[in-house]
């Protein structure tokens, strides 16, 4: 209850913020702050361990101190792997912090520019088969007002379950990953972060231009990750679900070196549930979904999917919601017996249309179950701007379906339920969020199931990694020229005709 409380204090500062005119940088944000861009992230085992990472203007002894109901139990604890290393104009800070007791709320305080934080809180796993999460993709911002956007999205999503135990972004915090851009992040989102336990995923726009950009900004695990120089692969248990988080910026999207370690990862565990997050979508309407890596990602990664039991993979990337029926080898079978795929939409505001000339060549609208573009209005030329699919139709247009996607996920024992949201944008005037359902789906099945077929280690060299290069280009170029080529000559001039007729590519 009182971790309700301070989530919905914190929804209603963020309101206040929005409402009160902090569309335009306040400059004096980070240098105000004794710590900014500051985040606590899923590191290891959640009912025991917490990372985090947080950002000073100048360099000071990383610190940190954690309580339990006011009483200061950091000398219990165990604090790993402290770095304080001097980054882009800034000091970052890392800290993990270990034997933390399971089921059992926290706050904690990080030593900054002029002493300690305000507190956050973060609550560790209980072990029990009950959770639930919120997921969003693809804020992708570059000034605060479209920060302010994304804030507000999830917020809602907290505000509608204030007891989730995470929340997931899959990627694409910022456009450009500027120094100015995570600064306009940190002052969207710091209040938000300092009252929940983030699990982040690499887009391929966190690291743009810098290496190492992504991993440090976050505290993760990364000890089994193939590489880290833009965006990290890492996994998790929660609950009785087993969660892989992939790096779609790895060589040609994913590696054969990544997808090595999926399979493994996902035949290590016995949980019940099996869910990977990623930032770019195997099955896509949106832009980049007519390029080789999206197709080669979708025929790779789905064998690796089907053949471990995965249920559920969330990505972002094309800024649109679609899901697929259950499939299995690309095609659709009952329910529970395949992966359901969805791109989770944006949180952001820049949302893509349907590219319709892909239908038939790289997605059948028979594997979908839902879709919803958040932006437009059909056009006169007829080009779908913004729809819905629930019923096989391309055409029902919902002006409430125009804004940001959160998603809220819940298992309970052998039930998952999915839902997904768009908060319409505020017209001039507008003071009342209008949110609207845009899907609802249930996978179900007996726990228990699952057994641990891979016992062994789950590690990459830096040799082995460079030696798998090989066969993952060779791979990728049969497949491009073998499958992707012909597809997209078949396609072409229903492209060529939607480039001159549309301006849409
Ligand atoms: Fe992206």
């Amino acid at each position: 209850m009182k971790k309700t409380i301070r989530k919905c204090i914190g929804v209603l500062l963020i309101v206040a913020l929005l409402c009160g005119g902090g569309m335009t940088a306040s400059a004096g944000y980070i240098e105000d702050s004794t710590v900014f861009r500051a985040s606590c992230t899923v590191n290891g085992d959640t009912a025991t361990q917490r990372g985090f990472c947080w950002y000073t203007k100048t360099e000071v002894k990383t610190q940190i101190r954690v309580l339990e109901n006011g009483r200061d139990v950091t000398e219990t604890l165990t604090l790993a792997d402290e770095q304080c290393t001097a980054w882009e104009g800034n000091y970052m800070h890392k800290i993990t912090v270990k034997d933390l007791k399971s089921g059992t709320e926290y706050t904690y305080q990080l030593m900054g520019d002029a002493g300690w934080s305000e507190p956050g809180s973060f609550r560790t796993d209980d072990g029990d088969d009950k959770l639930s999460f919120i997921g969003i993709a693809d804020v992708q911002a570059s000034s605060l007002e479209n920060f302010m956007k994304g804030v507000r999205t999830v917020s809602a999503g907290l505000e509608m379950d204030p007891d989730a135990d995470f929340v997931v972004n899959l990627g694409d915090f910022t456009n450009d990953s500027t120094n100015e851009e995570w600064d306009y992040y940190a002052e969207a989102f710091d209040g938000f972060n300092s009252g929940v336990t983030l699990a982040p995923i690499a887009g391929n726009h966190d690291g743009l231009g810098v290496w190492h950009w992504f991993d440090n900004l976050f505290c993760l695990d990364t000890s089994e990750s193939v590489q880290t120089l833009n965006g990290v692969n890492y996994s998790y248990d929660y609950g009785n679900a087993h969660f892989a988080v992939l790096n779609t910026n790895d060589a040609l999207s994913l590696s054969l070196a990544q997808l090595k370690w999926l399979y493994n990862d996902m035949r290590s565990t016995d949980k019940d549930w099996k869910i990977v997050f990623m930032h770019k979508s195997p099955y896509t309407l949106g832009k980049d979904g007519k390029w080789p890596d999206a197709l080669y990602t979708k025929e790779t990664l789905a064998r690796v999917c089907e053949l471990t039991g995965v249920d559920l993979v969330m990505s972002g990337h094309d800024h649109q919601y679609l899901r697929t029926k259950s499939l299995k080898l690309n095609r659709v079978v009952g329910d529970g017996e395949g992966v359901t795929y969805v791109l989770a939409g944006t949180a952001g505001s820049k949302r893509y249309e349907i590219r319709d000339f892909m239908l038939d060549h790289f997605i059948t609208l028979d594997k979908l179950a839902a879709l919803t573009v958040q932006k437009g209005g059909k056009d006169d030329t007829g080009f779908y701007h913004q729809c819905y699919l629930q019923d096989g139709s391309l055409d029902n247009v919902d002006l409430n379906r125009i804004g940001g996607v959160f998603n809220n996920i819940t298992i309970e024992g052998g039930k998952l339920t999915y839902k997904a949201y768009v908060i319409k944008d505020r017209e001039e005037g507008e003071t009342e969020d209008v949110i609207t359902e845009i899907d609802s789906f249930e996978l179900t099945k007996e726990p228990g199931e699952n057994k641990i077929g891979y016992t062994g280690k789950n590690t990459t060299s830096a040799f082995e990694y460079a030696l798998l290069l090989i066969p993952s280009f060779l791979a990728l170029a049969v497949f491009t020229f073998g499958n992707w080529f012909p597809r997209f000559l078949c396609m072409l001039p229903k492209l060529v005709y939607t480039v001159i007729t549309k301006d849409v590519f």
